[in-house]
């Protein structure tokens, strides 16, 4: 094991869902225990790791280039090291290491937590080592975290996935639902929030069929209300619902739990009930429509976005206008939009009647044009109205430029708003005025009403004096640094981003 005195480096970069940056930060708490540090911005890493995503195919291509990338650098860095996990590794396996035969390590989506040992074998052995199971070893949440932000956490509640949306590569490689135990959950909910965290997101593929495994099927609204009585959460949010399982207990649960949050990303997929047949989506376009009309009846203010797959085989134009159809009638306040990427190895692949990718492209930018369109007259709406933000750290690209701070309102919304002086800090709550509108973000630019310093502003701002000093000693050896904030490990950028 390296030890205090050898002091490896280390540096992940993260593609793909929450899910995949959640299990980042067990890579990260797990490097840390046995002994690596994360490494110091503009500085090379001993380890590099790869967290991959397989769910469309132009992740494949992204892979194999940055590895490429990475070869002279570890040509001219001796004893580097390049890991690749998460479900592309759990999709390739060995075939990583014979197109890239410099990576040292491969493991995939059920056995995070061995990656220090491969590390170290492959190191004595000097032989790269590839170990895949075919199911979980251990829950990833037994396994240490090292948590990326003080005042926003991940909790997993669920792993895998029992559906078989026809598109999805999903369940071959995450393997079948596995729940947690309510009690366990609740206990990292009360750990996080008495460190001051003031936002957790509960994670799962389909998280309203968490409970079905240990025979509760309205174990999930029942979580959403026990999060309700967690001293100092503040805000509480999941993903994702699946449609066919979403019940009126949980949106009775969201709208009689007062932190949780008025916000409901609900992938959709296609809005014409023909395709959501040939996806084996077991609802159907009505039903989706009636969970929206009664998640807006209970919580009027809910800010509601999904997921799109334009292109699935056998789409026609009269589909894609259902899907059209459905976006108009469903207000929705944002949109991920995605052309249907073929998976081998799933249902879909062998379908006849793959859309060419010419027709697909065209469907693809009608729909986020009429997705921006109708994103930005929902988000017009808030013009004029007040909003409690939650400030954030590295949401905003350009405030540095415009002198504005980012953050989350508590219906999910990004806003970019006008400091007050001092500025708050990320994990302060601030409250504000909308003054405009765009279709991925609102904008406030008068002074803010109030300011909220919290505990986890606090413990931002300690971080930040922390790595202040560590960049100061750095920097003092000749090093060149940067710290920027919380974020001196480099998580990469999910890559579903929202439709321009
Ligand atoms: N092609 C395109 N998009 C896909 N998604 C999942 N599989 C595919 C695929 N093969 C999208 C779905 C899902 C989101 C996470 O990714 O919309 O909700
Ligand atoms: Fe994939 Fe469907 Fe499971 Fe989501 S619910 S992970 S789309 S199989």
């Amino acid at each position: 094991m390296p030890g205090a005195a050898t002091q490896r480096s280390f540096e992940i970069r993260t593609y793909g869902c929450q899910m995949n940056m959640h299990d980042s930060e067990r890579l990260a708490g797990l490097l840390e225990d046995a002994g690596y540090q994360r490494v110091a911005e503009g500085t090379n890493p001993d380890v590099v790791v790869f967290n991959t995503c397989a769910i469309r195919e132009n992740a494949d291509n992204r892979l194999y280039g940055n590895l490429g990338h990475l070869l002279p650098v570890k040509n001219s860095h001796p004893g580097m090291q390049i890991a690749v996990g998460g479900c592309l590794a759990q999709k390739d396996r060995a075939t990583i290491t014979q197109r890239a035969p410099w990576v040292d390590v491969v493991f995939g989506t059920h056995n995070i937590g061995s990656l220090p040992a491969l590390l170290e074998r492959a190191r004595v052995q000097q032989q790269a080592q590839v170990e895949i199971l075919e199911s979980l070893e251990r829950f990833p949440s037994v396994l240490p975290a090292s948590r990326e932000s003080p005042y926003s956490a991940w909790v997993a509640i669920s792993v895998g996935c029992n559906n078989t949306c026809t598109f999805c590569i999903v369940p071959s490689l995450r393997g079948r639902e596995e729940d947690r135990r309510p009690g366990d959950i609740l206990a990292e909910i009360e750990a996080l929030a008495s460190e001051g965290v003031l936002e957790i997101t509960l994670l799962g593929q389909n998280v309203n069929s968490y409970g079905v495994g240990f025979g509760d099927r309205l174990a999930f609204g029942k979580l959403l209300r026990s999060c309700g009585n967690v001293a100092g959460l503040e805000r509480v949010r999941f993903t994702s619902p699946h449609p066919r399982d979403f019940t009126d207990d949980v949106i009775d649960a969201m709208a009689e739990t007062a932190n949780v949050m008025p916000a409901l990303h609900m992938p959709l997929q296609s809005g014409s009930d023909a395709i959501l047949r040939a996806m084996r989506r077991a609802y159907r376009r009505e039903k989706y429509l009636a969970i929206l009309d009664r998640v807006r009846s209970a919580m009027p203010e809910a800010a509601i976005t999904t997921d799109i797959i334009v292109g699935f085989p056998g789409e026609t134009e009269k589909d894609f206008a259902d899907t059209l159809d459905l976006v108009r009638r469903a207000r929705f306040a944002g949109a991920f939009t995605f052309q249907y990427s073929l998976r081998p190895g799933t249902p879909a692949a062998d379908m006849p009647d793959q859309v060419p990718p010419e027709v697909v492209g065209e469907r693809y930018e009608r729909l986020a044009a009429l997705v921006a369109e109708l994103s930005l007259q929902e988000n017009q709406k808030l013009v004029g109205r007040e909003v409690e933000v939650l400030v954030a750290d590295g949401e905003g690209r350009k405030d540095n430029a415009t002198h504005r701070m980012s953050g989350r309102c508590r219906d999910n919304r990004l806003i970019h708003f006008a400091p007050a002086d001092p500025a708050p800090r990320p994990g302060d709550v601030v409250t504000t005025m909308v003054t405009g509108a765009a279709p991925h973000y609102l904008l406030a630019d008068g002074a803010p009403v109030a300011v909220r310093h919290t505990q986890a502003g606090d413990a931002w701002a300690a971080q930040r004096n922390r790595l202040a000093g560590a960049a100061e000693s750095l920097t003092e050896t000749g090093s060149v640094v940067t710290a920027r904030g919380n974020n001196l490990v480099l998580l990469g950028m999910p890559s579903r981003r929202p439709t321009a």
